[in-house]
């Protein structure tokens, strides 16, 4: 325990996961670590389930983004999840939210703690992280994620440590620990490269905060990613001519810019495709990085990444966990606020790769709201850097539950990325790139590109039907979301 606990006086607080539990109290808001199911904390959430069948709680529990091992579904099946913010995955509590039972604040996951530190949300009470271990001076150095951990446990006035045994040191020097300064003097955050390191490799937070460790021994869960299908590798495909039509064009180089790529199946796939490419010194500034970021590096094409979290598939985890040391001089892990923060990204000139629900005619994105109503997962980082980034593109197969929805449709039923946030749109169908066209050029080139032939004929049909009613951006008021209502009456759009 000397390598895991190196400050002496804090081993006394060594407890059981109940006994930490026991300092969450009814109504407390507790900051948990996690982020894309890597890092979390997971004796302490899992022994207040437990209390809870016995001695009733309802606690807001604010993470950085998704938690793993079904903890947001046994937390809410105990009905001790009463808030929630700012991002889940995971379909029991996802049934709890679009049932009204859980009270679901889907934010941008760079603005949670900027919102915590100007007390314009409620305050941390109390913070658990996942640790790898503990230095001399009370710093705690996270494992698989940073997220939001580093300003739960600097904002909270107590903490409570997970030491994760199963967690290798080898990760201590892996993080980038930076807190801006406040507002609105801040100066300015000094990430001028994917590779630049600002903080430090733990959370300093004073130990007297630490009120009690807890010592487990578990692995993080595995991704849920699907392997690459025909479809994601045409979606590829279509991205990978595009960028080599900017090379030509002379925007780019083989180099290209750094990549953001979102979560999921379809994010993941087209980063594999970037393995059978001529671009080579590929960069990530991403949030998570998934097993398709060290199968570039391990194809020589990637040379460095940074991101918030590691969340790979079980067989993956273990390969990039045995030479963990051979990777570790390539990557850093941030803060969520800063691996997502508008102003770095703006800076870098990303070329973010985001996953739509849905998008429109017009090319406003939904990667939210299915029928406009049912939350699926959550905004996520997507946001954060559609907005800022030097090109901002959407993906998503063209049609979803076997054909009977299109995801190309008259208008989105639910907004997240507007228009002027997007600026290529990719389905295996073919690339629309929308820069410098107005909303009729645009719905042109939607319809014609990106849309199911399948559907091609009827989003035409209401296209040229909405444009004698005249209009910026045509449409038929009276159907624009007829596709949706239909889908609910019969089944099909
Ligand atoms: N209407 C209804 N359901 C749809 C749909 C549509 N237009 N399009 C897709 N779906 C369904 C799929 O059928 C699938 O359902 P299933 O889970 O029952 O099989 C599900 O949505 C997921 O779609 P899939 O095609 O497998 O894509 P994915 O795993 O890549 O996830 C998002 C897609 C949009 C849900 C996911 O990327 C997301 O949550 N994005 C928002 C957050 C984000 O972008 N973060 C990025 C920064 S990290």
């Amino acid at each position: 325990m000397t390598d895991r606990i190196r400050n002496a006086a804090l081993r006394d607080r060594i407890m059981s996961a109940e006994q930490a539990a026991a300092m969450i109290r009814d109504g407390m808001v507790v900051g948990m670590s996690g982020f894309t199911r890597a890092g979390e904390a997971m004796a302490v959430p899992l022994a207040l389930a437990e209390r809870a069948k016995t001695d009733p709680l309802k606690i807001t529990l604010m993470t950085g983004a998704s938690l793993g091992h079904d903890l947001d579904k046994i937390l809410v099946e105990a009905h001790v999840t009463a808030r929630r913010i700012p991002f889940q995955s995971d379909p029991g509590l996802r049934r709890a939210i679009n049932a009204g039972e859980v009270m679901f604040i889907d934010q941008h996951l760079s603005e949670t703690v900027e919102q915590l530190r100007t007390r314009q949300i409620p305050a941390v009470d109390i913070a658990v992280i996942e640790a790898v271990a503990i230095t001399e001076e009370g710093g705690i150095i996270p494992t698989t994620s940073v997220g939001n951990s580093a300003s739960f446990a600097i904002l909270a006035p107590k903490v409570i440590v997970e030491i994760n045994l199963r967690q290798p040191l080898v990760l201590e020097g892996l993080h980038d620990v930076f807190i801006p300064t406040y507002r609105p003097n801040r100066m300015p955050i000094p990430v001028v490269s994917c590779e630049s390191r600002i903080g430090l490799p733990y959370i300093p937070i004073p130990p007297e905060k630490i009120a009690g460790i807890v010592i487990t021994e578990k692995a993080d869960s595995a991704s849920t990613i699907l392997p690459p299908d025909a479809e994601t590798k045409a979606i590829a495909d279509h991205l990978i001519d595009f960028f080599k039509s900017e090379v030509s064009a002379g925007r780019l180089d083989n180099r290209l810019s750094p990549l953001q790529a979102g979560i999921g199946t379809i994010a993941n796939a087209v980063m594999h495709g970037l393995i059978d490419s001529p671009f080579h010194d590929l960069k990530m500034y991403s949030e998570v990085l998934q097993d398709s970021t060290f199968d570039l590096m391990d194809a020589g094409k990637m040379t460095f990444a940074s991101g918030s979290s590691i969340t790979l598939s079980a067989q993956k985890s273990a390969e990039v966990m045995a030479r963990f040391g051979d990777y570790k001089s390539k990557l850093v892990l941030r803060p969520q606020e800063i691996s997502n923060h508008p102003e770095v990204v703006r800076r870098l000139g990303i070329i973010a790769i985001n996953t739509a629900l849905e998008f429109d005619i017009y090319g406003n994105v939904n990667s939210t709201h299915v029928m406009g109503t049912q939350m699926m997962n959550g905004i996520g980082g997507s946001g954060d850097f559609a907005r800022n980034a030097y090109l901002s593109i959407f993906v998503t197969k063209s049609i979803a539950k076997g054909g009977a929805i299109s995801s190309v449709v008259p208008m989105v039923s639910h907004v997240d990325h507007t228009e002027h946030d997007v600026d290529i749109l990719v389905t295996e169908a073919g690339l629309a790139d929308l820069r410098g066209l107005a909303p009729r050029e645009r719905a042109k080139v939607i319809i014609a590109n990106c849309a199911h032939p399948d559907w091609r004929a009827s989003l035409t049909d209401y296209y040229d039907r909405a444009c004698s009613f005249g209009g910026h951006t045509p449409h038929i008021l009276e159907e624009s979301l007829s596709w949706h209502t239909r889908l609910r009456k019969t089944g099909r759009m």
